[in-house]
């Protein structure tokens, strides 16, 4: 799970999937591109969000994803199309471009729909980004 900072989006995109998984079959993490927040805790709107529904964030911590990320992972999700192109810069094959997908492609095929950044409004766009990524990690269990 990719966003911008790896505090807000990406947290609770790893949180409600790890929630809805097998831990021994299915290895989910999450990373930013960007460095801005290396070692931070997520949020405290995005552990609060998550906490609502019963699912403990806070033990995460920020990390910038890196190229060793296209071997260690099968499917690689990013929120935003602004992602999607900083991840694909890294990206050495065509294998490790077709693991990139856009997450809500998986709800709304095609319509290349990004989830918000909420990083700069309020509560609210916490709980959208919630709900968009918990449709999200129903299709994505239907996947794999
Ligand atoms: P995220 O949100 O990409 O969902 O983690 C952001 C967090 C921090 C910043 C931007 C977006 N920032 O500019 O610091």
């Amino acid at each position: 799970m990719v966003c911008l900072g790896n505090i807000c989006r990406s947290p609770l995109a790893q949180g409600i999937l790890e929630s809805k998984v097998d831990s021994s079959q299915v290895k989910v993490d999450s990373a930013g591109t960007a460095n801005y927040h290396v070692g931070e805790s997520p949020d405290p709107r995005s552990v609060a969000t998550a906490r609502k529904y019963g699912i403990d964030i806070s033990m995460q911590r920020g990390r910038q994803f890196e190229v060793e990320d296209f071997d260690r992972f099968d499917l690689i999700y990013v929120m935003d199309r602004s992602n999607h192109r900083n991840v694909l810069q890294l990206a050495r094959s065509e294998r490790d471009e077709a693991k990139v997908k856009l997450i809500l492609n998986e709800v709304f095929p095609e319509e290349n729909r990004e989830v918000p950044d909420p990083y700069y409004g309020g509560d609210q766009g916490f709980e959208h980004v919630y709900e968009l990524l918990s449709q999200a990690s129903d299709r994505i269990i239907e996947r794999i």
